[in-house]
């Protein structure tokens, strides 16, 4: 059976490039990011292994480790490394897991047979504190993921589990939001009083609420 959004993600243990991993030991009370690629040593993985290492100060900011893996073993991982940090001119500073006998790829169910037996798509789960599972992206082997997107996401995420709010098309930090439909027009004024616009009965907006 595979994930869908608001499942608990499973714990596992696995061997990374920064030792054994319990998964729900190393998350704390962060948020995760588990994002799998098809294999070590090919060019858009090298790419996307050193864009996250150089965002790691933005997953920061938000709370969010981030985890990579790859069905390759541990030993291949290191070298691989040593390429990307010198390509990409960056230090990966985030856990990449070896999973040779696809343990948590089966978990995660990132295998797609009639895409690859062999390898891993690209999958990225984001896992909120609660374990739950808050997004799930899959993407060819073809094509790099855009990780500004994961960081907007995020930023969705974070906003909307906190206030009575969704983001609209495009949204990015700062714009204006969407009210929720649940909020009746009297109650409006109350929760959000930095104002709001009634396009129509059921779009309603409001400047970002905790800017
Ligand atoms: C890559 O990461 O570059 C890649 C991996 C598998 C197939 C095609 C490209």
């Amino acid at each position: 059976m595979s994930l869908r959004l608001g499942d608990t993600a499973p714990d596992f243990t696995a061997e990374t490039t920064e030792g054994k991993i319990e998964f729900y030991n190393w998350l704390g009370s962060s948020w995760g990011i588990l994002f799998s690629h098809p294999a070590d040593y090919t060019p858009v993985c090298t790419t996307e292994l050193g864009t996250v290492a150089k965002l790691q100060d933005e997953f920061k900011k938000r709370n969010v480790k981030t985890i990579a893996l790859s069905v390759d073993p541990l030993e291949s991982h290191f070298s691989w490394i040593k390429d990307i940090n010198e390509t990409q001119k960056t230090i990966v500073n985030f856990p990449i897991i070896a999973d040779p006998v696809f343990e948590v790829a089966k978990l995660y169910d990132m295998i797609h047979p009639n895409a690859s037996d062999k390898f891993t798509v690209r999958s990225v789960f984001i896992i909120g504190t609660d374990k739950k599972v808050k997004l799930i992206l899959t993407y060819p082997a073809s094509t790099g993921r855009n990780f500004d997107e994961i960081l907007r996401v995020i930023d969705s995420l974070q906003l909307t589990a906190n206030y009575s709010v969704a983001t609209p098309a495009n949204w990015k930090d700062g714009d204006d939001v969407v009210i929720a439909p649940t909020i009746k027009d009297e109650d409006i004024a109350a929760k959000f009083p930095k104002g709001h616009t009634r396009i129509k009965p059921y779009l309603r907006t409001t400047p970002q609420p905790n800017k």
